[in-house]
């Protein structure tokens, strides 16, 4: 009888598996070239069956996290000689899945950002560290098949080193898109407290790097007030364009200007801004409804009553975004950036106090839960 050992060393043919590999490569790459991702909206409306398979990315999605999860496991099983000759070949399969899953989400989530909407440092860093993670799973894939038809058992520390970041940016696009449809505070809020204060701040560094500073930034603060440093040429700091270092936790003190700051101006509008003017703007009024600037917005959509001086609960903003998620009338709707508590608390403070266009941010008394909406 066949006796194992010379069975499993005779060199197998991986044919097959490499032709699945290269037809998942090609067929990402192809995939690409056609729905190459954007990252502003889109200019003209997507064909409905693009946007039908679009809405499958939250499904696709869970291929690959379970794939690759269990591949976790099963590569740490294989670290040891015996454990690669077993499951060697069950973990390049799970591999395989696990990187077509990581396709097929990929590109269902080009398709589904071309209902425009999505914008944005969460979007921009989800989509980019997915496409960043599946490029790195799909080599990932060669190179672990590459070692294994080859017997090189060096390449496969390469290949691991190279699947476990590859999964974990992967993981890490996956949070800003978790953020996306569930709020930026989704995972953070109820962290355990030291955790939860690095948790921000890693985001608010990486956010850092993609984040446009705001339409109307703060002005800048005046000119530096000469540093008593007569010394000469401090030789010249060529700071290359570093991204902001990660923020400090406590906000800025007080600037000078701030007293001058308006609540709508400075406070409402970057909200609408942020979370609601990708729809309602100049060219694009869902529900004939405009939120770019104070005459607009107080004009409101179809329905008017849009914001009601004094009275947050009748105004039809505040009513939209208290609505359950999954009703088809909430604001921002489901799947976009949603409104954070703070920002909620701030807007209908706003709307309470009268909803004025000139109320100065010095003079306004802020509930203590809208704090967080109100950096300045
Ligand atoms: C992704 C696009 C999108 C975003 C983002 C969005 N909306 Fe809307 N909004 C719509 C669409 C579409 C309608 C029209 C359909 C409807 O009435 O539900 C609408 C309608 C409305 C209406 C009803 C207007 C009327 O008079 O009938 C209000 C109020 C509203 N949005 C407020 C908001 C607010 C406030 C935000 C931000 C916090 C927001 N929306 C963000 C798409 C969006």
């Amino acid at each position: 009888m066949s006796s194992p050992s010379p069975a499993s060393e005779a060199p197998r043919s991986y044919t097959l598996a490499w032709v699945g590999s290269l037809l998942l490569i090609v067929g990402f790459l192809i995939g690409l070239l056609a729905f190459p991702p954007m990252y502003e909206a889109p200019k003209t409306e997507a064909p409905g069956m693009v946007l039908f398979i679009g809405r499958f990315h939250p499904i696709l999605l869970h291929l690959p996290v379970g794939a690759l999860g269990l591949l976790c496991l099963m590569e740490l099983l294989c670290l040891s000689r015996r454990g690669e000759e077993s499951l060697g070949a069950a973990a390049l399969l799970t591999l395989w899945v696990g990187a077509a899953g990581s396709v097929m989400a990929v590109l269902a989530g080009i398709m589904l950002s071309r209902e425009g909407g999505y914008e944005g440092g969460n979007f921009t860093l989800h989509q980019t560290l997915a496409l960043v993670g599946t490029a790195g799973v799909l080599l990932a894939l060669v190179v672990r098949l590459f070692s294994m038809s080859h017997a090189n058992r060096d390449l496969m520390h390469a290949y691991r080193a190279l699947f476990f970041s590859s999964f974990g940016l992967m993981g890490l696009g996956a949070h800003f898109g978790g953020n996306m449809s569930h709020g930026s505070k989704f995972l953070t809020e109820h962290a355990p407290e030291p955790l939860k204060s690095q948790m921000i701040s890693v985001e608010k560094w990486m956010l850092s790097f993609v984040e446009k500073p705001k339409a109307e930034p703060a002005p800048p603060p005046p000119p530096a007030p000469e540093v008593p440093k007569p010394e000469s040429t401090p030789a010249p700091v060529a700071s290359a364009p570093t991204p902001t270092p990660p923020p400090p936790m406590t906000p800025a003190p007080e600037t000078v200007s701030s007293g001058d700051k308006l609540v709508f101006q400075h406070v409402i509008l970057p909200i609408f801004e942020a979370k609601c003017n990708k729809c309602h703007n100049e060219e694009k009024s869902k529900g004939d409804l405009r939120l770019d600037t104070y005459e607009v917005a107080m004009k409101g959509g179809e329905n008017g009553n849009n914001i009601v001086p004094g009275k947050p609960e009748e105004s039809l903003t505040i009513q939209r975004i208290l609505l359950p998620l999954d009703d088809d009338e909430h604001m921002p709707p489901e799947g976009k950036e949603q409104v954070t508590p703070a920002e909620l608390a701030a807007i209908r403070y706003w709307i309470q106090a009268g909803a004025s266009a000139n109320q100065k941010v010095s003079e306004a008394q802020f509930p203590a839960e809208a704090k967080e909406a109100v950096k300045l």
